[in-house]
């Protein structure tokens, strides 16, 4: 099994290396992926926790990142005009935010139509015994986890919101597998 950092070097960042335009990340936890958006012409990258945007302000000064401003935002009420970014990405977010709802809705709206929504998660198994005790342990471990579900579904989430799905791969990752999801506000 590929540890967590190699995961998403091979998953995550492969795709945001590759990401064009204004690109919207939600939920930059610790920044470690804000100078990973090689081609991108801006990025905007959002957190709920002000530390973290501190935080995160400074690493892009420190680091001499060009083009990336970091704010304070909730994912579930984006502070931005409809169809305003080519890309949308998250990470280990869409598990933890409180309307899972709300805030994958508001990653459609903020995107233009035609645009791409890069989302790497953890999912629910599809493996009986796994998925079970993903069941079971999810509300006990949710209050300490910081209100991660350990049987997020993301896949159905965006699947509702309207996204056209293009990609997606699971990976086998202890208890919670990972899924790397690539999909689409319809053009229409
Ligand atoms: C599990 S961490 C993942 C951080 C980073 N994306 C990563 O993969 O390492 C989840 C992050 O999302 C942020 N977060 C949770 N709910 C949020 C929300 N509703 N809006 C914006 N950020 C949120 C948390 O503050 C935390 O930094």
């Amino acid at each position: 099994m590929l540890s967590d950092r190699k995961l998403r070097e091979e998953t995550f960042i492969a795709e945001l290396e590759k990401l064009r335009g204004s690109v919207l990340e939600v939920g930059f936890g610790k920044g470690k992926t804000l100078g990973d958006y090689a081609m991108a012409d801006e990025v905007v990258a959002v957190e709920r926790d002000a530390g973290r945007v501190e935080y995160g302000n400074r690493l892009v000064q420190a680091q001499e990142i060009s083009g990336v401003k970091c704010m304070q935002a909730e994912g579930e009420a984006l502070p931005f005009q409809d169809d305003r970014f080519d890309a949308v990405c998250c990470s280990l977010l869409i598990c933890s935010v409180w309307n899972q709802e709300k805030a994958v809705s508001e990653f459609f709206r903020v995107l233009k139509p035609g645009g791409l929504l890069i989302a790497y998660e953890n999912t629910l198994s599809d493996r009986p015994l796994l998925r079970t005790t993903q069941q079971i342990l999810s509300p006990l471990l949710r209050p300490l986890s910081k209100n991660c579900r350990m049987n997020n579904q993301p896949l159905k989430l965006i699947e509702s919101a309207g996204f056209e799905v293009q990609e997606t791969k699971t990976f086998r990752f202890w208890l919670e597998p990972r899924m790397l999801i690539k999909a689409v506000r319809p053009d229409i």
